[in-house]
């Protein structure tokens, strides 16, 4: 059985749907899981609703099963993460003036993202491209509590760890947006080491006012800048002294400031923050949430171009979960500025040991790639 992406007006009655689809509309949101089977009334709404294709099951080995996110998916995704900010703003603020708050708005909140996260494991990507919201705080901490969701899930958390994972991670820097409120400026509070050395407990402080919150969510929040080294704070703990979900949240931490910092300049690429995290040298990170992190989130994504230490230039064709590092690439370039006759090399075979991507080079450079491609 594959699957097939058709356009909307050639779906017929008794189709089975193979990607979710989801529709927003005025009364919310509805879910056509995969399974669904199309009776004519839907077609006819999903129509209205203005879904211009779906993928159907197939048996005819009619296989179209390429990476295109399904657009209501991804429509959803865009949905979910502008709600996530706008209602961790909320919540920021009642804390901060001392309002009540209480766990059923985290809650909903969590819940949608893991309901987008189960629909498709490439969220990430999509979530990580939306950087509209002005707030930095806010926006760091969705993008951690995403990020952590997916790895909590890759660890096969149960749903109580991963609603504390999710909420702790969803609040663990509220402590800052509190400075900022102070009108401390965000050098104040990145110079400062007291200030930074503090916040933790500021933040867990801000997230025990809310009414419900569990006991494991507050450890999260205290501990998400303890490193299993002893080289964190504010307690300098160890490996086990640290729960495993506070580990979780610091490698989500440590990864989304890096692809987005405070200060821009100091911005790396998605795959640069992974080789960074991922990096034996640092042993601050628990090798079992790394591993989850190699697995689940690609490091070197198909269409990625890289220079090798040889000089070479390639663009990367496929990884696989056991050797994310080492990539089957097309090399299309000798040298910076001299093109060649094209040809694969797959980094994970013998052959190629002593080759290893050096840098991934920027995107616009892919252009000229292509074009390179269409002259030979
Ligand atoms: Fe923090
Ligand atoms: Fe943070």
């Amino acid at each position: 059985m594959g699957m097939k992406k058709i356009k909307i007006f050639d779906a017929e009655p008794g189709m089975i749907l193979a990607k979710p689809v989801v529709v927003l509309h005025s009364k919310g949101r509805e879910l056509m899981q995969p399974g669904f089977v199309l009776e004519k009334p839907h077609i006819k709404r999903l129509g209205i609703w203005g879904i211009e294709s779906i993928f159907i099951e197939t048996y005819d080995g009619d296989d179209d099963n390429n990476q295109i996110f399904n657009e209501s998916v991804r429509m959803l995704a865009r949905q979910t993460y502008e709600d996530a900010i706008s209602s961790l703003a909320k919540i920021s603020k009642n804390l901060i003036s001392d309002k009540e708050c209480d766990i059923s708005q985290v809650a909903r909140t969590i819940s949608h993202i893991l309901e987008v996260i189960s629909l498709e494991q490439g969220v990430l990507s999509i979530l990580s491209k939306l950087r509209e919201a002005d707030e930095y705080i806010y926006k760091h901490n969705v993008d951690v509590c995403v990020t952590a969701l997916i790895l909590g899930r890759a660890m096969n958390l149960n749903n109580d760890q991963l609603h504390d994972l999710g909420t702790a991670c969803l609040l663990h820097d509220l402590g800052l947006a509190a400075y900022k409120n102070e009108k401390w400026d965000n050098s104040q509070i990145t110079k400062e080491p007291e200030n930074i050395r503090k916040h933790p407990l500021r933040s867990a402080e801000m997230a025990s006012q809310i009414k419900g919150i569990g006991k494991d969510a507050i450890t999260i929040i205290n501990q998400h800048h303890e490193y299993v080294d002893g080289s964190g704070y504010p307690e300098g703990k160890k490996s086990d002294e640290i729960i495993l979900l506070s580990r979780i949240c610091a490698v989500s931490e440590a990864y989304n400031t890096l692809v987005s910092p405070y200060e821009n300049e100091n911005k790396v690429d998605p795959h640069e923050a992974m080789v960074k995290v991922v990096d034996p040298k640092f042993n601050r990170f628990d090798p079992e949430v790394l591993r989850a992190m190699i697995s689940n989130m690609a490091i070197y994504p198909a269409g990625t171009f890289v220079q090798l230490n040889n000089a070479m230039r390639a663009v990367v064709i496929s990884s696989t979960k056991d050797n994310p590092l080492r990539p089957r690439l097309l090399v299309l370039y000798e040298s910076e500025t001299k093109p060649i006759k094209p040809f694969p090399a797959d980094l994970s075979q013998p052959g190629y040991q002593e080759w290893y991507i050096d840098k991934v080079v920027p995107s616009d450079n892919i252009m000229k790639s292509i074009e390179h491609i269409v002259r030979l």
